[in-house]
């Protein structure tokens, strides 16, 4: 992990039909860290003093260039921080330290179909690992959902990636794909599995609750990475802390999103 400041490349601002704002914000960074799937990194424009906390990202993309590093970052535009994000211009400094948490566990991947499942702006933190899997040669499917086309983000990326055939798309407007949930084509999809599976999603709480179901009642193993509110990213507020069943009287205890996450087996999770 290092705390730095990093440069800005790009910063890209877009409005989907939903009238929700994203930004792709691409960062130069002086330390050529190695960074794995799944793992994020707090940022905030260096200038100015709003907001005083880092928000949590994750790495997008993270490609060694010489003895730089090229992150990227997609970020929906909600609140305070990622307003300020999205007031970044080329050159402007931002702090950024990183990279934070564990990361998703490729290790039981091996003859299997890997499926990964996104909701809107959670697609970003499964990139980098679609692109590992792909590099293993373990076949990957992308199911992504959102409000509408433009809520898709990173739809091109992964369609590069992968190929469109292993792309699924769903919206609620039915503007793009299957019309409503992205878990209903998952669904269909493992209902007709050819081999063992392993589920890998993020986004919205609600998506990962009926995914870690689905999962459960298709006994299938589910990694999934939790986006809670966090103040400082390494373990020092518990503002993130999130329960795991464990064998005590109580029936569980808390964990740190941060530094215990933000990748959980869904079956440890004591929703
Ligand atoms: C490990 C991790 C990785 C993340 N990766 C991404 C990413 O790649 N792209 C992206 O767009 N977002 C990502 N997030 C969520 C992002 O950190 C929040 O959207 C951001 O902190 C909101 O800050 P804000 O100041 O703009 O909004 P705030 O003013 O803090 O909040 C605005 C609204 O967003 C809600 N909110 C705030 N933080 C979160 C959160 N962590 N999860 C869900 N809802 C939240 C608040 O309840 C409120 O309703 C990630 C979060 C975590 C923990
Ligand atoms: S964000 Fe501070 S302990 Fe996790």
């Amino acid at each position: 992990m290092i705390d730095t400041i990093a440069r800005v490349e790009e910063n890209e601002l877009t409005e989907s039909a939903s009238r929700r704002r994203y930004g792709r914000l691409r960062l130069r960074i002086k330390v050529p860290i190695a960074v794995q799937p799944g793992q994020f990194a707090m940022i905030r424009p260096h200038a100015g003093e709003e907001p005083l906390l880092r928000r949590a990202m994750a790495f997008h993309r993270a490609d060694r260039q010489g003895d730089h590093l090229l992150a990227e970052f997609i970020y929906q535009i909600v609140g305070r921080g990622t307003e300020a994000l999205a007031r970044l211009r080329i050159n402007d400094e931002v702090d950024l330290l990183g990279p934070l948490g564990n990361t998703f566990d490729l290790g039981e991947t091996a003859g299997t179909e890997a499926l990964l499942v996104a909701g809107g702006a959670g697609s970003p933190a499964l990139h980098m690992l679609a692109g590992q899997l792909n590099a293993r040669a373990i076949p990957t499917r992308f199911f992504i959902g959102g409000a509408s086309s433009g809520d898709l983000c990173a739809l091109a990326d992964f369609i590069e990636l992968l190929g469109a055939e292993r792309v699924t798309t769903a919206t609620i407007d039915g503007s793009r794909g299957v019309t409503g949930f992205v878990t209903a084509p998952l669904e269909a999809a493992i209902a007709r599995l050819e081999r063992p599976a392993v589920i890998y999603a993020c986004g919205p709480d609600p998506m990962l609750h009926r995914v870690a179901r689905i999962a459960a009642e298709s006994n299938l193993p589910a990694q999934l990475s939790l986006e809670a509110p966090m103040a400082c990213g390494f373990g020092i507020c518990v503002g993130c802390a999130v329960p795991v069943r464990h064998d005590c009287p109580e029936g569980f205890i808390y964990q740190k999103v941060c530094t215990d996450g933000p990748v959980f087996r869904s079956e440890t999770l004591a929703w």
